[in-house]
């Protein structure tokens, strides 16, 4: 990528947060989001990715809110024993777990996702939350550039180890659900099937985008995939908006300046970011619904390409090559 297109890649992704932010703005002024509230989730169970800070941990303290057993998969096994403690006492449930899972290494989510297999329970949400944004060029363990490998791949392989699990724990009357953390930078993504890696010219701001397109590309498919099998399972993907964590760590020191300064006023706090990911898991509305685009609590459109049946079958097929999961699923869209 030159750096004439480096450039216009981060002008796409400063504009797309730009408007997400102004109508953030907006709705503040018009007296903000009503506070959601959902049914209670008793003997139901969630996994959520990234469960230790931000968005994923305000997640988890919704569900586990709701009478949830919520099991938070994570890198970092100090800060986990901390935060388990703090949302423990602040929700009441002690059925708030951790296991380790660093999704920038395929080893250590399959020793996740046996972990869990062992503690033979049902799994009825899994929420794809994790993620890392803008991060300087650097792979995962695997060789992966680590957006794509981290945000996507590693979310691509752990949801595939799961569902089965996912598709023995959902019933005709209650499913299960699969949630797929995306953003709005996906607007203004491109996937360039010949150069998923971006090895030729890295871009963080292209790189970032691209993996939030993929897994919305990836979102659309596995429904397609478990509609046509008639299983108990869904797939939507949650956009949080403009949220003030520290995802923004690694953007440029302007920007981060403009959160600092003003993060209070523009954009979302990690509360009210976790809404749209917990309405995903529980909203009864969504029962059997899958496909969506979800944001603000409400489905709207994804970006046109994301839509593209052919485009979803050749990163998937492509991702399987890349995690080693076998391709079952080209038959099946098409049978
Ligand atoms: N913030 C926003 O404005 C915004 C907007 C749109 C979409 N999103 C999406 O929302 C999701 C959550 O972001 P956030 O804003 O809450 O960011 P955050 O505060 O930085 O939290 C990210 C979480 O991901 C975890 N994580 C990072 N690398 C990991 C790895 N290798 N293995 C397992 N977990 C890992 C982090 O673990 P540690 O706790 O150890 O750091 C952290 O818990 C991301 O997918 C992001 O793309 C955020």
């Amino acid at each position: 990528m030159s750096p004439l297109s480096a450039a216009r890649a981060a002008l796409r992704v400063y504009v797309a947060g730009a408007v997400v932010v102004l109508a953030q703005l907006l709705r503040r002024c018009r007296g903000g989001l009503p506070k959601p509230v959902f049914p209670p989730q008793p003997e139901r169970v969630a996994i959520v990715t990234g469960g230790t800070d931000g968005i994923g941990y305000s997640t988890v303290k919704h569900l586990a809110r709701l009478g949830m057993h919520v099991i938070i998969a994570g890198n970092n096994d100090g800060k986990a024993r901390e935060v388990l403690k703090k949302i423990k006492e602040e929700t009441l449930n002690e059925k708030v777990d951790f296991l380790y899972c660093d999704l920038a290494s395929m080893e250590s989510i399959r020793e996740f996702v046996q972990q869990f297999r062992r503690k033979k329970i049902s799994l009825h949400v899994l929420i794809n939350n994790a993620g890392v944004m803008m991060v300087p060029q650097r792979k995962t363990q695997d060789g992966f550039e680590e957006h794509f490998g981290l945000n996507y791949l590693g979310h691509f392989l752990l949801t595939n180890l799961l569902l089965d699990l996912l598709k023995q724990s959902g019933s005709p009357n209650h499913g299960a659900r699969v949630v797929t953390v995306s953003s709005a930078t996906h607007y203004v993504g491109e996937l360039d099937m010949e150069d998923l890696q971006g090895s030729h010219h890295y871009s963080p701001h292209r790189a970032y985008a691209q993996s939030k397109l993929a897994l919305v590309l990836f979102s659309y498919h596995l429904q397609d995939l478990l509609a046509s099998e008639g299983s108990h399972v869904t797939s939507n993907v949650a956009d949080p908006g403009v949220v003030n964590t520290d995802l923004y760590r690694h953007v440029f020191w302007g920007t981060r300046l403009v959160k600092w300064l003003l993060g209070w006023l523009l954009f979302k706090t990690p509360e009210e970011g976790a809404w749209t990911s917990v309405y995903a898991a529980v909203a009864p509305e969504l029962e059997g619904i899958g496909g969506r685009y979800l944001y603000n609590e409400k489905p709207t459109t994804s970006l046109r390409l994301t839509y593209d049946k052919e485009l979803q079958r050749q990163l998937w097929s492509r991702s399987c090559k890349m995690t080693g999961i076998p391709d079952v699923t080209q038959d099946a869209v098409a049978g």
